[in-house]
């Protein structure tokens, strides 16, 4: 296994901020993972996927886990369906693109979402009215800590909104998830978006929908590699009843959606748009002109400049909206 020190991670996030690794390992396998965590059970751990939810702002005196586990393997198959085990080094949107091109159906909604498989189930991926939570079967992980081996169901996930049983504890490095997905497609009219680009199709196929959300996607969001982002900054405010009814004394054209834990949710786009923040720049950082939702780098290096940033788009929503905006990449 790969062991490194003093490694720059500055490719390895998307918002590409500097940031020195004293430990980098890169372990292929369970046992090289296990293995590695158990070599350095005193060190502070932190485990990198595709990088692109998070970002750093100071060097890390510890171990960057970047787990490398590859392959893509059928487990069960029926009429019905099939099981797809993925490795979690596994390029997400390579994995959609290879399910749909064998009419497995499930994951299709959340094509071209920049992520790694083992990231995909920590904080539950999520666009076009779907979750990537109502397609795993199982989950493998190892603990950070013990490198002792788990297994976990969906119930053991306690999957929520960008939210997961991982993501809470912060104490398993996925290995590898197992997906069911349906080997008939039908399609479901669920966003107005997808509805919209279709328009005109009276069944479209599951390629069809694929690529209507890459377009949709390459249209609104911007590519990392050519300006550094994280995807959305912030999570859609879950809001209770008088949440939302004080909201909407302040603002009534908010959109408010149903939603299960707090009732109702909100959308951080528009909130930060009406708080005056779309497209607004602030040295080398602003939001994306096309979606207010996206703080994108427009040549920083630090990331102590985005947490700036970050504040002050909190601040001034709580200020006029009495919301606070939680985060939803990881900040390290
Ligand atoms: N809106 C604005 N201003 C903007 C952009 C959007 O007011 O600049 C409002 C509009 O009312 C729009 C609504 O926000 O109808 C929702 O916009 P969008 O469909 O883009 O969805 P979103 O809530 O901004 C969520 C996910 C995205 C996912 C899209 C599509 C979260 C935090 N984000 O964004 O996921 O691609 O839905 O389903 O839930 C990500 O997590 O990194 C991500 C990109």
């Amino acid at each position: 296994m790969s062991i490194k020190y003093n490694v720059q991670l500055k490719p390895y996030n998307s918002f590409r901020t500097i940031a020195l690794a004293r430990i980098f390992c890169e372990p292929q396998t369970v046992e090289d993972l296990s293995n590695a965590i158990k070599h350095f059970h005193n060190e502070r751990k932190v485990v990198l996927g595709a990088g692109c939810n998070l970002f750093f702002t100071r060097d890390f005196d510890g171990v960057v886990i970047k787990p490398g586990m590859k392959g893509i393997t059928i487990v069960a198959e029926t009429d019905e369906y099939v099981d797809i085990e993925a490795g979690a080094s596994e390029e997400w949107d390579q994995f959609v693109g290879f399910c749909v091109s064998h009419g497995y159906a499930g994951i299709e909604n959340l094509s071209l979402i920049p992520s790694s498989v083992g990231a995909s189930p920590i904080q539950n991926i999520g666009a076009y009215g779907s979750e990537v939570k109502d397609t795993i079967v199982r989950v493998k992980a190892v603990h950070i800590n013990t490198g002792e081996y788990h297994e976990f169901t969906n119930e053991e996930c306690a999957f929520g909104y960008r939210d997961s049983h991982f993501k809470r504890t912060g104490n398993y490095v996925i290995t590898s998830v197992v997906f069911r997905l349906n080997k008939r497609f039908v399609f479901k009219d669920k966003y107005v978006d997808v509805s919209r680009e279709l328009q005109g199709i009276a069944s479209p196929s599951i390629s069809q929908v694929r690529d209507a959300i890459i377009r949709i996607r390459t249209r609104k969001l911007p590519d990392f590699s050519l300006l550094p982002n994280a995807g959305s900054f912030f999570k859609n405010p879950l809001l209770t009843k008088e949440e939302k009814d004080a909201l909407q004394r302040i603002l009534p054209d908010a959109p408010i959606y149903n939603a299960g834990e707090k009732e109702f949710k909100t959308s951080a786009a528009f909130l930060i748009e009406e708080a005056g923040y779309k497209g607004k720049r602030k040295g080398m950082v602003g939001t994306y002109e096309h979606h207010a939702l996206i703080i994108v780098n427009y040549g920083t290096e630090s990331g102590q400049e985005i947490v700036a940033f970050m504040k002050e788009i909190q601040q001034e929503v709580k200020k006029q909206f009495d919301i606070l905006l939680e985060p939803e990449v990881w900040i390290y």
